[in-house]
């Protein structure tokens, strides 16, 4: 069997408390299902800024690039609020997902049945909700150049940050949701703001052009990425793929959390580009959520968006498709038999703590396996 090598970062906050009941999993699929997984752990975020100034160090980014996939867990919190910019957690965080490479961020939205209820949006909006959000993670106003803050010297400063997109960005995040549509309801919905923003002009017509070229059999729309957030609560049904660039990606894909009940709920994957020889892929698989700093420490945070982006990560990196549809079943199922975290508590269900939900969740996995 191929090597399975799998690099944890936990992070910060509730990331080392969502991790450890990943870990929980992998211990069971190597003991009893033979799954081979070797794993390190490594220091990203806050955690490693404490433990030797940087958010992330030389030797953990060379583990990442060199790993299978990367699980990671969240960066961040008010402990690190005044730490200089460039180390600061989050930079961790973006310097795995530049120098990795990793420009598809795959951010699905998926209602499970028992949760229809614990919405703040009513139940028939979100019912069966099953979207993704396809957001490019590489470029855009998070990397463009210059980003800075200068002195005009009359007691006043600017802040400067740049949107920039160049066509093969485009192309390449639009062929990805193009691609993965067909998978699905064979519908992209493209939002950027076209009525502003020269990238947005650039992003509609390229978005168009790949269309046309390659994937007209998949229906495409474009809407405005404001009215795009305003048609995520209003029906958020009318979607199936969406794609859009680093910033509008992260702000919807927060809103499309809720959609799903909290954003303990939301797994994500960030992708590369396949290898032109053995067809893998650098891939790190992050929760949508960060650390939490209100939570952390207290054993209540929802690792199920965690445990998600771990079925992500056996399903794009490992190809072990049946187990991560277990998986995601197992998480389904104990949700239906009424386990709750204080996210997404609600009047009847059984409030459990975060490492009793991930026991429930392999013990389900486990029986679903036998
Ligand atoms: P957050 O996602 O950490 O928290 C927002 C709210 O959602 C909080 O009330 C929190 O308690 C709740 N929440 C989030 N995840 C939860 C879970 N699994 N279970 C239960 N409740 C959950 O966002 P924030 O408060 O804006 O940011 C806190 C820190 O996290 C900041 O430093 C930010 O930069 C960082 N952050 C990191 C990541 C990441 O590492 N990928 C993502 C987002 C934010
Ligand atoms: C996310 C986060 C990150 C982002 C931060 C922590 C850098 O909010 O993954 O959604 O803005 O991309
Ligand atoms: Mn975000």
């Amino acid at each position: 069997m191929a090597s399975r090598k799998l690099l944890l970062l936990p992070g910060d906050g509730i990331g080392p408390e969502a991790m450890a009941e990943v870990t929980k999993l992998i211990t069971v699929m190597n003991a009893e299902f033979g799954a081979g997984f070797e794993t390190e752990a490594g220091l990203v975020g806050g955690a490693a800024y404490d433990a030797h100034g940087e958010a992330i160090s030389d030797a953990d980014m060379e583990r990442a690039l060199s790993a299978d996939a990367v699980l990671f867990g969240a960066v961040g919190g008010p402990k690190w609020d005044d730490v200089p910019y460039e180390v600061r957690p989050e930079a961790g965080l973006l310097r795995l997902r530049k120098e990795m490479e990793l420009f598809a961020n795959l951010r699905p939205a998926i209602c499970y049945p028992a949760l229809a209820e614990s919405s703040s949006l009513r139940k028939d909006v979100v019912e069966g909700l099953d979207i993704l959000i396809v957001r490019e993670l590489t470029g855009g106003v998070y990397f463009g150049e210059p980003k800075e803050i200068i002195d005009l010297g009359n007691g006043q400063k600017r802040g400067i940050d740049t949107q920039v997109y160049d066509t093969f960005e485009i192309e390449r995040i639009s062929g990805v949701a193009f691609e993965l549509a067909r998978t699905r309801q064979s519908k992209v919905c493209s939002m950027e703001k076209h009525n502003v923003m020269k990238s947005g002009v650039l992003w509609k017509e390229v978005v168009a052009e790949t269309h046309k070229a390659k994937y007209s059999d998949v229906e495409l729309t474009h809407m405005l990425a404001d009215a795009g957030g305003m048609q995520l609560v209003r029906w958020p049904k009318q979607f199936d793929v969406i794609v859009t660039d680093n910033l509008f990606g992260d702000m919807l894909s927060d809103v499309a959390a809720m959609l799903t009940g909290s954003l303990g709920m939301l797994p994500s994957a960030s992708l590369g580009a396949p290898d032109p020889k053995t067809g893998s892929r650098k891939a790190l698989y992050e929760p949508v959520h960060g650390s939490a700093p209100d939570i952390a420490g207290k054993g209540i945070a929802n690792p199920i968006a965690m445990i998600a982006s771990f079925a992500m990560c056996l399903r794009y990196s490992f190809n072990m498709v049946a187990e991560a549809d277990r998986l995601e079943k197992a998480i389904s199922d104990v949700l239906d038999e009424g386990y709750r975290t204080g996210d997404i508590m609600s009047e009847g269900m059984r409030e459990v703590s975060t490492s009793a939900m991930g026991d429930a969740v392999v013990e389900k996995f486990r029986a679903l396996s036998a």
